[in-house]
């Protein structure tokens, strides 16, 4: 119990922390595509987080659909990534394009994640997703903390 707490705790600090910096009127073109998609990523993923960290009821449904936008989103971003698109708003880093196989890397691993995760909801294999989440969610982590701005 004290696990699934601490995790859910954990989840939300993450959620928290992305949605905070929400401060992107202004932009415009592919930064604005981009950071749209990645909104939508955040909405999908806090919508599925309590459900997968069993704090709500199992809804297998509402976490495939998740899963899948979250999925198909990934893949779209890293189309939104053109070399040297940074302005005043972006919360991008310069180092994507710089260790561009790297960044590349951890999108696909997110759009492989949530994948396995709308899959095994669609399977009906609740006692899975807790972990398959847990995986997913993850790469958010990694990712922000290398390529996304920290704003205090
Ligand atoms: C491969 C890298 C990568 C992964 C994986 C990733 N993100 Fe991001 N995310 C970014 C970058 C870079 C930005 C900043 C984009 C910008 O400002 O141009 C961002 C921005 C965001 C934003 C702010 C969007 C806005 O309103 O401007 C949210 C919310 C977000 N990410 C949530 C998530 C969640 C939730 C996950 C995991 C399910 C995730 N991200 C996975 C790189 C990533």
């Amino acid at each position: 119990m004290f696990h699934k707490t601490f995790l859910t705790v954990a989840v939300s600090a993450l959620l928290l922390s992305s949605f905070s910096a929400n401060a992107h009127d202004g932009a415009t073109g592919v930064v604005k595509e981009r950071m749209d998609l990645m909104k939508s990523i955040g909405k999908n993923t806090k919508t599925i987080a309590p459900i997968a960290m069993g704090s709500m009821d199992m809804d297998l449904k509402t976490v495939e659909e998740g899963a899948t936008n979250i999925a198909k989103a990934a893949k779209e971003a890293l189309t939104k990534y053109p070399e040297g698109s940074l302005d005043d708003i972006t919360e991008a880093k310069e180092n994507i394009w710089t260790d561009w196989a790297k960044f590349e890397g951890l999108m696909k691993d997110l759009s492989s994640n949530a994948e396995a995760l709308a899959k095994l909801a669609a399977d009906g294999e609740e006692f899975e997703l807790t972990d398959a989440f847990t995986k997913m969610a993850g790469t958010c982590k990694k990712c922000h903390m290398e390529f996304r701005v920290k704003k205090p």
